[in-house]
């Protein structure tokens, strides 16, 4: 595994010996080099602190909705050296930074797509073993499952993060995530969730797989 947990700090193992991605620590460990990856700047390494089994493996083919510049997909494509990772977004400013990144992991295939519209590149992407979406987006119950019934493999699972104040800034978080899990439990079964305090305020992630 290419993921090491050492008092309540996360690292990757780096495919890109010497390089750090957004400034982040690089140290040696096990006579390799890892780097450092902060929970206050990934969701998912936020949700792996918080007790989240790591459903990636050296293999995993990833779907990556909302991939932005690439922090966390650089993190992702350290544990999956071995795989795919489908980093779908749909800002062409975030685009560059991601090809820069890509330019240098082979595992990394950017997509400048909106993740509303799955069907538009379904010529692309294949069967995934993970679908881990972060989109800050009102329908992203919707998002999910229109991406999971093309995309998923039967065994495969999903992550969701959920920002509530991107679905709606008047109501409490608390209810933001009811709403939204009844949502998502309409075609997902919930193994597991979580708010990401104190990590991220007024956030919530889900671990699912489909009903
Ligand atoms: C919170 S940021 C993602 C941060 C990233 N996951 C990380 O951990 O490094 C949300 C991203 O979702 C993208 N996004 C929003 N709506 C989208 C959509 N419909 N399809 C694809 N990407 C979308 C935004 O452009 C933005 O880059």
């Amino acid at each position: 595994m290419n993921l090491l947990v050492e008092k309540g700090k996360l690292y990757t193992k780096n495919m890109v010996v010497g390089e750090s991605v957004y400034g982040e620590r690089l140290v040696r460990r096990r006579g390799a080099e890892y780097r450092q990856w902060d929970p206050r700047r990934s969701k998912l390494a936020a949700a792996i602190l918080k007790g989240f089994s790591v459903t990636l493996g050296r293999d995993s083919t990833v779907l990556y909705l909302g991939s932005a510049s690439g922090t966390t997909v650089s993190h992702v494509s350290d544990i999956a050296d071995n795989g795919k990772i489908y980093a779908v977004d749909v800002a062409p400013r975030v685009m560059r930074d991601l090809l820069f990144l890509a330019g240098k992991r082979k595992n990394i295939f950017p997509l400048l797509f909106n993740a509303n519209l799955p069907e538009e590149y379904s010529n692309i992407v294949e069967g995934v073993d993970l679908i881990y979406q972060d989109v800050a987006e009102r329908n992203q119950a919707d998002i999910l499952e229109k991406n999971a019934r093309l995309f998923l493999k039967e065994n495969g699972t999903c992550m969701i993060a959920i920002k509530s104040r991107s679905i709606n800034v008047s109501k409490k978080p608390g209810v933001v995530f009811g709403e939204v899990e009844s949502q998502l439990r309409e075609h997902f079964r919930v193994l597991k969730k979580a708010r990401l305090e104190p990590f991220e305020k007024d956030h919530m992630i889900f671990l699912l797989v489909k009903k």
